[in-house]
């Protein structure tokens, strides 16, 4: 079926970016709530990414929730993964946008395996608030391939952006 023939330039299904796009809808519903969620979530499963971030670097993980210029940058960070997941069937924008963010990101000290550790924490989020009927094995690996298109594509952004400064 049509459904299942990978997109050649992602090598995702269209439905893999279905169920990417319709689980997203549901936490772009509460974009602040899963914004705050997701930066608790990253700095406590690694603590020493905490002061990459001037905005955050001296507030306590306890007080995270609340504070506005936390919310602000966690709007910021949910706005563009929305832009990622709505140009899944673009991938000429998709990838000068994630080229873009890795650059970037190359500047502030971020590295491949910070994104990768940030997948894992995306992910996590979706799978503990979505649930295992909607976050089921198919979305799972949906996601999964998703982030490692997203990671693939950073990669070549970090990597430039360090030869250029190198
Ligand atoms: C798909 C993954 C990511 C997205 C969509 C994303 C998005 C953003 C956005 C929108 C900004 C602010 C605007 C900008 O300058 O571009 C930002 C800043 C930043 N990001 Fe990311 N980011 C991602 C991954 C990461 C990772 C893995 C780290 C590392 C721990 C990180 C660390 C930072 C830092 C340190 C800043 C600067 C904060 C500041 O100056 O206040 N980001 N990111």
């Amino acid at each position: 079926m049509s459904e299942d023939i990978p997109d050649p330039a992602t090598g995702l299904t269209p439905k893999e970016k279905n169920v990417v796009r319709d689980t997203w809808a549901i936490v772009k519903k509460d974009i602040k709530g899963a914004g705050y969620e997701l930066f608790v979530r990253f700095f406590t499963e690694n603590p020493s990414y905490q002061s990459l971030f001037p905005v955050l670097k001296d507030i306590p993980i306890s007080e995270i929730r609340g504070n506005k210029k936390i919310l602000a940058h966690a709007t910021n960070v949910l706005y563009t993964l929305t832009a990622l997941v709505d140009n899944l069937d673009e991938p000429d924008c998709l990838t000068e946008m994630l080229k873009k963010l890795g650059g970037n990101h190359a500047k502030r000290g971020v590295n491949l395996s910070m994104f990768d550790n940030l997948g894992k924490t995306i992910i996590g989020l979706l799978k503990d608030s979505l649930g295992p009927e909607i976050m089921n094995d198919f979305a799972i690996s949906a996601w999964n391939k998703t982030y490692a298109v997203i990671e693939s594509v950073v990669k070549v952004g970090l990597d430039e952006a360090s030869k250029t400064s190198a």
